[in-house]
């Protein structure tokens, strides 16, 4: 499924900025030569459900906004931003099976409605390195768990993952080909990694099985966004 999207359609730019005029400026810029915008916590909470609304009118959403929380207050609160129709959703995996069960019920119910949105699970926050999962009380590694929590959501009906891209590999080779994998962390070549430690080119996340790849700054803080965008959409393109 995911070899039919086009390399446009897979490229995905976090609009991390703080206000809706930034962000729209942003849209109108890159509307049509990218595949989704994405809206984070930071932005949905000052600007809300109506600015979405208008973002829509440029590009597809993905609304990062991580819910974690006991099963019936997760599908009520996706229930609430589903009226949006989003392109992608998102929960914590770690909010366990049975909150991923509740979460893909939410979405599928949704889609049964005529929506279209579909439903990512973060594995491990690239920010949880070993040691925070110790203290944590695990003693697995960030990338086992990653692996392992994929299987998991895959299980309860999520439709894939946001996760690393040097990670994308093994769980597409252990979720299947039709399996959602969303990696940030990308890095156009020649370009500064900023403060991301693990990154990949565009066209390695590919090579590794990415579905869809989320870029931020080096689209939104390049002195030309549209030559940015293009630029990454043709390393995609040759890979
Ligand atoms: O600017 P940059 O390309 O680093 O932005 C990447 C985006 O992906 C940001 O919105 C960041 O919060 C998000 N993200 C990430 N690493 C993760 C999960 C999300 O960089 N593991």
């Amino acid at each position: 499924m995911s070899k039919a999207l086009l390399p446009v359609d897979r490229l995905v730019v976090a609009l991390d900025v703080p206000s809706a005029g930034e962000a729209l400026a942003l849209a109108r810029k890159l509307s049509g030569r990218i595949g989704m915008l994405k809206v984070g916590l930071e932005l949905f909470c000052a600007e809300g459900p109506a600015f979405v609304r208008e973002l829509q009118s440029l590009a597809p959403v993905f609304l990062d906004l991580k819910f974690h929380d006991i099963p019936t207050t997760v599908k009520r609160a996706l229930e609430a931003v589903l009226t949006l129709n989003p392109r992608l959703v998102n929960v914590h995996a770690q909010g366990g099976p049975a909150m991923l069960e509740a979460a893909a019920g939410a979405v599928r119910a949704h889609r049964e409605r005529g929506g279209t949105t579909e439903l990512l699970a973060v594995t491990v926050l690239t920010s949880l390195d070993r040691e925070a999962l110790a203290r944590l009380g695990s003693t697995a590694e960030p990338g086992d768990m990653a692996l392992h929590l994929s299987r998991l959501a895959m299980t309860c009906g999520a439709d894939g993952v946001v996760c690393s891209a040097l990670e994308a590999r093994a769980i597409r080779d252990a979720c299947g080909e039709n399996f959602r994998l969303l990696t940030p962390g990308i890095r156009p070549r020649g370009v500064s990694v900023q403060d991301q430690a693990r990154v990949l080119t565009p066209a390695q996340a590919l090579e590794e099985g990415a579905t869809w790849l989320v870029v931020g700054r080096p689209i939104t803080q390049a002195p030309d966004p549209i030559a940015a965008a293009e630029a990454i959409l043709l390393e995609m393109a040759g890979s």
